[in-house]
């Protein structure tokens, strides 16, 4: 997969070779690729060049880098670390995080504060945040691109009141503010309280962010090294900017996808990391595949594919028998890790059981990929379609390849569909309905119109 060291895309177990009439043939992937790869690809190329697309252009801003690391290192010495937002303004984040630095990064000894996620409106989960928190050692990252999002705001407009009340004078020192260039609530304030806010690009979608000061910010923070995740994706870039197909990982998978939907309704997409701590990357993916994909076309046919998140070896206890005989839609696609960052060997204890000695002696990520192995075994056997995504490790260098890939992948799967992967007008119909049901000025009449809907109600 072209020159640079990268992650490896195995598909094999989606052709007919080794799936039988399930999969599809060689071939007949490559006539589809000759009618529209070069067209799709073209249609993207056009829309880098022309600016429309800024997620492209991420991983080359360095300077950006730089100035999140001055930041960083004027306040390593605080204690705890808040991302405040939500969908695209915090799945990235959560996802750097876990797979960087464990999921169990808080309890760890470590130089680096501690960090909470600030997503839901739930008063439990918030009123939590603030008992273990004291402002004074905290910093608060509030990130929404339209600064408009109520979640985000309200839990802005409590935290912020929380850091006034406890520690005034620290306002300005514990507040970093990521919004737009020029518009929206957050820049009002921001301008209001003289801070300088880090900028989400305009030609960048939140789910696209990541690579941004959206997701680069917290990672600095919590002691990533956020310049060797934007080099992963810079030589992602030149694999995914290729427009031969055989060569270009991104494009390969979202043609397979895009052909499992169309002739074999295969509708569902399951990611499932062998890894603990990438099971946050499959959260962060399944909003950018939804967001983007699940569309209108122009001539009104309803399209998308339904992600979901399997962690292996967990799920193999809970979804895997669904994958193996349930119904005929799903297309599995493993991450796999060449080697884990930390190994343990299965003690020699209980050796005079036959039936466990088998484990003795063995590493523990032998036994988890042996796992995957297993699956991709039982999802063959049964002719199901199932791809690999290979990792030679977990670090910042091929998170910053996976994340760039997935979007690649995502944004070109949105050109075979033939529709806007960049917009969410069902998530905006719901931003609408919440500012009306809260009583948000301007949004009076959606209010009448909710209030006037005759639904049926029935319950028990
Ligand atoms: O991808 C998107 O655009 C959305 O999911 C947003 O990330 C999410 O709705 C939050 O929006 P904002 O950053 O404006 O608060």
């Amino acid at each position: 997969m072209g020159d640079v060291m990268s992650l490896k895309f195995r598909f094999e177990n989606v052709l007919s070779e080794n799936i039988g009439n399930s999969g599809i043939r060689y071939d007949e992937l490559m006539k589809e690729a000759e009618k529209k790869v070069k067209n799709c690809h073209q249609k993207l190329v056009e829309k880098r060049e022309s600016k429309k697309l800024g997620f492209f252009d991420l991983p080359y801003d360095t300077e950006t880098a730089d100035k999140i690391l001055n930041l960083y290192e004027k306040l390593k010495h605080k204690k705890n670390f808040v991302v405040i937002g939500i969908g695209g303004s915090s799945l990235g984040n959560m996802a750097v995080n876990s797979a960087i630095n464990g999921v169990y990064y808080n309890e760890k000894k470590k130089n680096t504060p501690n960090i909470y996620f600030a997503d839901n409106v739930d008063p439990e989960k918030l009123n939590d945040i603030m008992e273990i928190l004291n402002p004074e050692d905290t910093v608060f990252n509030v990130i929404t691109k339209s600064g408009s999002t109520a979640e985000t705001m309200a839990n802005f407009m409590i935290l912020y009141n929380f850091l006034k009340e406890k520690a005034p004078d620290k306002i300005n020192e514990n507040l970093i503010i990521t919004t737009d260039r020029k518009n929206g609530n957050l820049k009002k304030i921001a301008d209001e309280l003289g801070i300088d806010n880090f900028v989400i690009p305009e030609n960048v979608g939140g789910r696209f962010s990541v690579l941004s000061p959206v997701g680069l910010i917290s990672a600095a923070f919590t002691g990533v090294d956020i310049k060797s995740m934007l080099e992963g994706a810079r030589d992602m870039d030149k694999i995914c900017s290729l427009d031969n197909v055989e060569k270009n990982p991104a494009y390969m998978a979202a043609l397979i996808h895009y052909m499992f939907y169309r002739d074999k309704n295969v509708n569902i997409n399951i990611l499932m990391p062998y890894s603990e701590n990438l099971c946050h990357i499959a959260d962060w993916f399944r909003q950018l595949w939804a967001e983007s994909l699940g569309k209108v076309t122009e001539d009104g046919k309803n399209v998308g594919i339904t992600p979901e998140k399997s962690v292996g070896a967990i799920d193999q206890h809970s979804q895997v028998q669904l994958y193996v005989e349930g119904p005929f839609d799903k297309l599995v696609t493993f991450i796999e890790v060449g080697k884990f960052r930390k190994e343990i060997k299965i003690p020699e204890v209980f050796n005079h059981i036959e039936g466990l000695n088998y484990l003795a002696g063995q590493n523990l990520s032998k036994l988890l990929n042996s796992e995957k192995k297993a699956t991709e075994i039982a999802l063959c056997e049964a002719k199901r379609p199932n791809e690999t995504i290979f990792i030679p490790e977990i670090n910042p260098y091929y998170v910053g390849q996976i994340f760039f890939m997935f979007e690649v992948m995502t944004a070109f799967a949105g050109e075979l569909f033939e529709i806007d992967a960049f917009d969410q007008p069902g998530v905006e119909a719901g931003k609408i309905a919440t500012y009306a049901l809260m009583g948000r000025k301007g949004y009076e009449e959606k209010k009448k119109e909710i209030e006037n809907k005759k639904n049926v109600r029935r319950e028990i």
